[in-house]
């Protein structure tokens, strides 16, 4: 599988990275030694030391510099070896390591693969919901490594159907397979293309999680999910429930943060948090609160994940991830068009030519 590489992926969240602090994150294969310098500046340099490739993930870091645990060579954040402390302390250009842009932005480390003059932070998709301070009432921002093509992931969020068979009861019910389907683009000034998929139902018994966020009484609301999509992995649901009728404001509204990094082809690390937005107060029955995260970790860990980790499996026993053809239904026009966008993207890595991006709007009903 070939990835983007001139685009920015999410290698962890920033509260993650303390002062001093260095890790690892294996992004689309390739190993890289994320760590914050003493001024809180972030850098990036390859994980594999340039002497005999120890990872300099498992060293220290002093000031604004890395020290390889093993034979103590140091390295600044640009990747230039700076220290040896062997012999004449000769350095040579061999020992300089690739260093990689990174920026701190919405709460979040975003590491540049591509040529580093291309890495411009305006192609970061707008996830300003997660900044500090902005208004809502946050879930633990978490992350999780999961055992999925990304793509896989991507085509579960960009297919809210399957909430009512998959999730029924919970985030959905057979009541809202007629749900409205709008898909839509935009180009954006610099020239990426933004994907929403939005499901409509109008009029519907609530689904159980928004319900006890809600009213708790089971009458009639209407329901909407706004998938946007952005190239690589990088998605933001936009979703809640009102009155019949009434705007989305009225109502409760739920956004979540879905951030799918490649480890590798058939690996990913999965970003999210939710935040809670609209005129309805969060909920203060600490029991009622207990259930609802109970609840949502269900979803994702006893039903979502077991059943992408299922289809990895079924691709992995036929021979990799083009070894099979899905049958593609009218639900699928949303991840279609995401991995259509996708693969012009890495397409035209490969040939050098910019890609030929067409915006659409298709409505299914
Ligand atoms: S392996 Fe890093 S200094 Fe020897
Ligand atoms: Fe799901």
């Amino acid at each position: 599988m070939t990835f983007l590489r001139n685009t920015w992926y999410v290698a962890m969240w920033g509260e993650d990275l303390g002062p001093a602090q260095i890790e690892q994150r294996v992004i689309c294969g390739q190993p890289i030694a994320v760590f914050r310098q003493a001024d809180g500046t972030v850098a990036a340099v390859a994980d594999r030391c340039s002497h005999r490739f120890a990872p300099l993930s498992a060293g220290r870091v002093c000031g604004d510099r890395v020290e390889c645990l093993y034979h103590g060579l140091q390295f600044a954040a640009d990747g230039r070896c700076v220290v040896n402390p062997h012999g004449a302390g000769r350095i040579t250009p061999q020992l300089h390591l690739r260093s990689y842009p990174v920026v701190e932005r919405h709460t979040l480390l975003w590491i540049w693969l591509g040529e580093p003059e291309a890495a411009d932070p305006a192609l970061i998709p707008d996830f300003s919901h997660l900044d500090d301070g902005a208004p809502g009432i946050f879930s633990k921002r978490d992350w999780m490594v999961i055992d999925v093509d990304y793509r896989l992931m991507a085509d579960n969020l960009l297919d809210l159907s399957h909430v009512n068979f998959l999730h029924d009861g919970l985030l959905g019910h057979p009541g809202m397979n007629d749900a409205e389907v709008e898909i839509r683009e935009e180009i954006e000034v610099s020239g990426a293309t933004t994907l929403y998929v939005t499901r409509t139902s109008r009029n519907v018994r609530p689904p159980h999680l928004f319900d006890l966020m809600y009213r708790n009484d089971q009458a009639p609301v209407d329901v909407w999910a706004e998938m946007r999509w952005n190239a690589p992995g990088y998605l933001r649901n936009h979703a809640g429930i009102t009155q019949p009728g009434a705007a989305r404001e009225e109502g409760l509204i739920v956004v979540g943060s879905h951030l799918l990094t490649p480890i590798d082809e058939r690996r990913m690390m999965y970003h999210i948090c939710a935040v809670q937005l609209g005129a309805v107060p969060p909920v203060a029955d600490e029991e009622v609160a207990a259930t609802l995260s109970r609840l949502r970790r269900f979803a994702f860990e006893e039903q979502d994940r077991p059943m992408v980790e299922a289809q990895q499996r079924a691709y992995d026993q036929a021979g990799g991830p083009d070894a099979l053809k899905p049958v593609m239904l009218s639900i699928d026009a949303g991840p279609l068009r995401a991995r259509r966008l996708l693969a012009d993207l890495i397409g035209s890595e490969q040939v050098g030519v910019e890609a030929a991006a067409t915006p659409v709007t298709i409505t299914l009903s």
